[in-house]
């Protein structure tokens, strides 16, 4: 199975990138003890959301935002909730933790 990285890896109301190796590049997040992994696409252009290296969220650490155009999306769920693509999502990716501490992704 595929592990993507460490709990401690990744702080409550932080983000960290990672390449998978099939080239694509995902974030994960951590709100309220639980992690949440989604590609590294916004819906709105298909370019990368951050602008500087593992900064996802907005300033108030509240939301995932993109750095090109503002859109902003709910951690939980991925779903935009103000921006140019507003109603759309990005895409999850599916992970879970294990007992070593490890977050793994759950499917290829
Ligand atoms: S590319 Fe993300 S809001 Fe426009």
């Amino acid at each position: 199975m595929n592990r993507i990285c460490m709990m401690e890896e990744v702080p409550e109301r932080e983000a960290r990138s990672f390449e998978l190796s099939d080239g694509n590049t995902i974030f994960v997040t951590q709100r309220d003890g639980a992690f949440y992994a989604y590609q590294n696409l916004c819906p709105h252009l298909q370019v990368e959301l951050e602008f500087l290296e593992n900064q996802f969220l907005d300033r108030d650490q509240e939301y995932i935002e993109c750095s090109s155009h503002g859109a902003l999306f709910v951690v939980e769920t991925g779903e935009c909730i103000s921006g140019p693509c507003q109603g759309e999502s990005l895409e999850k990716v599916g992970i879970s933790v294990h007992s070593d501490g490890g977050i793994y992704l759950t499917e290829e």
